[in-house]
């Protein structure tokens, strides 16, 4: 005789209690109104182990996820086995037909992403779309509705003693994620043939980098990677420019048509892109303490170093990479999802750095003291490693800004 298996209803769907792995208590539990639809959850506990809060939050995601396809410009989509990175530049902006196929472009992208996602939705395919600053001028300037976010403007190339980082072109980004990596290949494939293919396409293929997850999360470089992004409320707080940063003169702002204009950018994000390459036999040569004062972790269990204090010693990338706001002593994150990429037979190789935030200047602060240093001359060690090839800037808006366009 087998025993018998036990289950509880979560939101109308039997899940068994092997998934049900976290803290025991006897009480219903009852998921917030605010965040989770109109009518509180309660959990039966007729088995007397109900779910935590928390995991009842994850499997709601999970299964939401897995009946209908993520979102398109869920920027916090979960990490992925493979990744594709693709920066296009458009030919001929100012043409009002190119003008036309790529805000098309833009407004398909819902319909697009439920074309490849409904293939496998175990797959957890996602996609999100930046718009670099240039671009965004030559499709919206002559729009009264539609005001440009507040801080979009082109990479600001760096020139530190040592180390550079370069701006380069770049009109739109597609961050494709996804578990398969024929999911992101298809959506690629499907995307730029909508675009026109050869000289008739309205774009050009800047860069196109394939990403893969090395380990448990870890870059070439060999550490975890990813650890100290925001988490929970903090996530869509660091990360989605939120109302209340957008300014209005007025008294009764929702009749200020300035500030609905440039209320149009909320619920987006600012994306900084560069692609580092690794120079893997000096990375080598260091030994693993040395290594580990470079990233300010632990290497084998991605402990967090203490921070160096005094100014003559070399801070660790993780201090470097730490902004801290000097009038409210608030730290501000960004969300990365790196991922190595590379090909052992050409021998390049590296990190592709991609970053959200709710505020360009953090990014931009944060590249100015890897680069330059603190102080000044003292930068971040892992450039004496890592070039970056790229850097690009963009702006990926709201999915509801998207949908508008058509
Ligand atoms: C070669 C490229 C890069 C590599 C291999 C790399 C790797 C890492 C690693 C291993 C960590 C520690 C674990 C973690 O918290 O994720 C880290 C932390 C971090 N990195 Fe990078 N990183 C790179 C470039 C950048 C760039 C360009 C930025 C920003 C512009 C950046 C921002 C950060 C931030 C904000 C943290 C967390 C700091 C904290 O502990 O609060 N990284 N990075």
């Amino acid at each position: 005789m087998t025993a018998p298996t036990r289950s509880y209803t979560v939101f109308g769907t039997i899940v068994p209690s092997s998934l049900c792995f976290a803290s025991i208590s006897r009480r219903a539990v009852t998921i917030r109104q605010r965040d989770y639809g109109s009518s509180p959850l309660k959990l039966s506990n007729s088995q007397e182990r109900p779910l935590s809060t928390t995991t009842l939050c994850q499997q709601q995601m999970s299964m939401a996820s897995h009946r209908v396809p993520i979102a398109p410009q869920s920027v916090d989509a979960p990490l992925t086995q493979h990744a594709t990175f693709l920066v296009l530049a458009v030919r001929s902006p100012a043409e009002p037909q190119t003008r036309q196929a790529i805000r098309s472009t833009l407004a398909g992208m819902s319909g697009r992403t439920k074309t490849v996602a409904m293939r496998d939705l175990g797959g957890r395919f996602s996609c999100v779309v930046g718009i670099g600053s240039d671009l965004w001028d030559h499709l919206f300037s002559s729009s009264a509705e539609v005001k440009k976010p507040a801080e979009l403007r082109p990479f600001r190339p760096i020139r530190g003693g040592k180390h550079a980082a370069p701006a380069t072109r770049g009109d739109l980004l597609f961050h494709i994620r996804a578990e398969r990596r024929d999911l992101c290949f298809e959506f690629e494939r499907q995307l730029l043939d909508s675009l026109g293919r050869g000289a008739d396409s309205v774009v050009e293929v800047v860069d196109e980098t394939v990403g893969f997850r090395y380990f448990d999360a870890r870059d070439l470089l060999g550490f975890v990677d990813g650890t100290a992004n925001p988490l929970g409320a903090a996530l869509p707080a660091s990360v989605l420019v939120a109302a209340s940063d957008i300014s209005s003169g007025s008294n009764d702002p929702c009749s200020d048509p300035d500030y609905v204009a440039a209320s149009t950018a909320v619920g987006g994000s600012y994306v900084v892109v560069q692609k580092y390459v690794h120079d893997m036999a000096r990375w080598n040569a260091l030994n693993t303490e040395q290594q580990e004062s470079v990233i300010g972790r632990t290497k084998l269990t991605n402990e967090e170093l203490d921070d160096v204090t005094e100014t003559t010693q070399s801070k660790a990338h993780k201090t470097l990479a730490t902004i801290v706001d000097e009038q409210t002593g608030e730290e501000h994150d960004i969300l990365r999802d790196n991922m190595p990429f590379g090909s052992p037979g050409t021998g390049e190789l590296g990190t592709y750095f991609i970053g959200y935030s709710r505020r360009l200047w953090v990014v931009e602060k944060m590249l100015e003291r890897m680069f330059v240093g603190v102080p000044p001359g003292m930068h971040d060690r892992i450039l004496d490693y890592s070039m970056p090839l790229t850097g690009t800037t963009f702006f990926a808006p709201s999915a509801s800004f998207l949908a508008n366009l058509s």
